[in-house]
């Protein structure tokens, strides 16, 4: 298959991309570059042995994204390209409108003039808002509680419209939890531009010694160790999920979403302590305020994946600290100070 795949070159999408690769794929990544390199594609093309098509393309110009869909062709789309940083969210909910939803709108313009009508989107947890009634099935009601999130929310509402009015798109919404670690190689993983806002980056940057110690965000939350409980589930098992999805939707019209996540919840002190584990050296820590916005606890249900897709995480927690502790590691300042 010739699949297309938006954000390609960022954390999830160049994982998913080498996936693809391996799999005999084609592969065309159009990506702006706003929030990753290209280097990331170097490498999965180093680890494939093959080559991505590459095209640097913002989805807001709405002629471009015509313009090279139409010239690539195709027979699927995996949509990664959106802005995913929570708090920005808030203080510039029209950027994030705009980049996620109106980018989406141009995007799907273009695969209908293209006549591409199978799409895998990117959705995420954060559908669910602060609810905790855990595990998370699909069918729990969508109530994101940031702009972010309701992008996400809007275009799964725009998905569904789309594939109710005309029967020929077949759609996947996958809504990922929290999607952590790198390939095995070490080669390629997250290389957030910033401080990073998620637990597993900032912990391993503490390992590297970018900083000096994590802060717990709360350890007054009704869980077993007081501190956040979450589905951390690892980029690779991810990455597999959205060929199993494609698989799938080679027969099926309609839309249809599925969770993936592990099923399993960690707490913030387990990931420090297996962190820890597996850099071999002491994560220092100390407690802080909760943040805004956070729920004490969330985790998938996962059957729905693995009944429809045959799909479920294979690696555990310690692997996921070991692969994202080779990436950093080995490129302690990411893509930018790698050789
Ligand atoms: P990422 O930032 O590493 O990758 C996104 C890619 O999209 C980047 O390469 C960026 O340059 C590109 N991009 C953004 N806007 C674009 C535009 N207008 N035109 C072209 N390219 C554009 O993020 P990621 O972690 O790989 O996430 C991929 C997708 O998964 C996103 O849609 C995100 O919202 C979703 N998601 C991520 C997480 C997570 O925790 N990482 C969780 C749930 C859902
Ligand atoms: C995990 C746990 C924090 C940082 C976010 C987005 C969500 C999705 C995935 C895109 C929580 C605690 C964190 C720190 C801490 N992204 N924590 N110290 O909030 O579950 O989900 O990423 O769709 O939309 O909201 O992930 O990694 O930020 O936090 O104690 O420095 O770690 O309080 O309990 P979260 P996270």
């Amino acid at each position: 298959m010739k699949v297309l795949v938006t954000g390609g070159a960022g954390y999830i999408g160049s994982h998913t991309s080498l996936c693809l690769l391996e799999a005999g794929h084609e592969v065309v990544v159009i990506d702006n570059l706003s929030n990753s390199q290209v280097k990331s594609l170097e490498r999965v093309q180093q680890l494939a042995g093959s080559n991505i098509a590459f095209r640097k393309v913002d989805l807001l110009d709405e002629r471009a994204v015509e313009t090279v869909i139409g010239q690539s062709g195709g027979d699927a789309v995996i949509h990664f390209a959106g802005l995913k940083a929570v708090g920005e969210s808030v203080e510039k909910p029209l950027k994030y409108y705009q980049n996620n939803v109106v980018g989406t709108l141009n995007l799907l313009h273009a695969m209908d003039r293209a006549g591409i009508r199978t799409l895998v989107f990117s959705s995420s947890a954060t559908v669910y808002g602060a609810s905790e009634e855990v595990p998370l099935t699909e069918k729990a009601p969508m109530d994101a509680t940031n702009p972010y999130g309701r992008t996400k929310e809007q275009i799964e509402d725009i998905l569904c419209d789309l594939s109710s009015a005309d029967r020929r798109w077949s759609i996947a919404l996958l809504r990922y939890f929290n999607p952590v670690g790198a390939h095995e190689s070490g080669l390629i993983g997250e290389d957030p531009s910033g401080v990073p806002n998620n637990l597993l980056p900032f912990v391993a940057q503490v390992a590297v010694g970018r900083h000096e110690r994590v802060l717990v965000y709360g350890n007054d939350y009704p869980t077993p160790d007081g501190t956040g409980v979450r589905d951390y589930i690892h980029v690779m098992d991810l990455a597999a999920g959205h060929l199993a999805a494609l698989d799938f939707l080679k027969s099926k019209v309609g839309t249809f979403r599925w969770n993936l996540g592990t099923g399993r919840g960690s707490s913030v002190l387990e990931v420090i302590r297996a962190f820890a584990d597996a850099a071999g050296r002491q994560i220092p820590y100390e407690f802080a305020p909760r943040r805004p916005g956070d729920a004490a606890v969330s985790y998938a249900d996962p059957s729905s994946a693995l009944a429809d897709l045959g799909w479920s995480a294979r690696r555990n927690l310690a692997q996921m600290c070991e692969d994202q502790w080779r990436w950093q590691r080995d490129n302690p300042l990411g893509y930018g100070e790698s050789n």
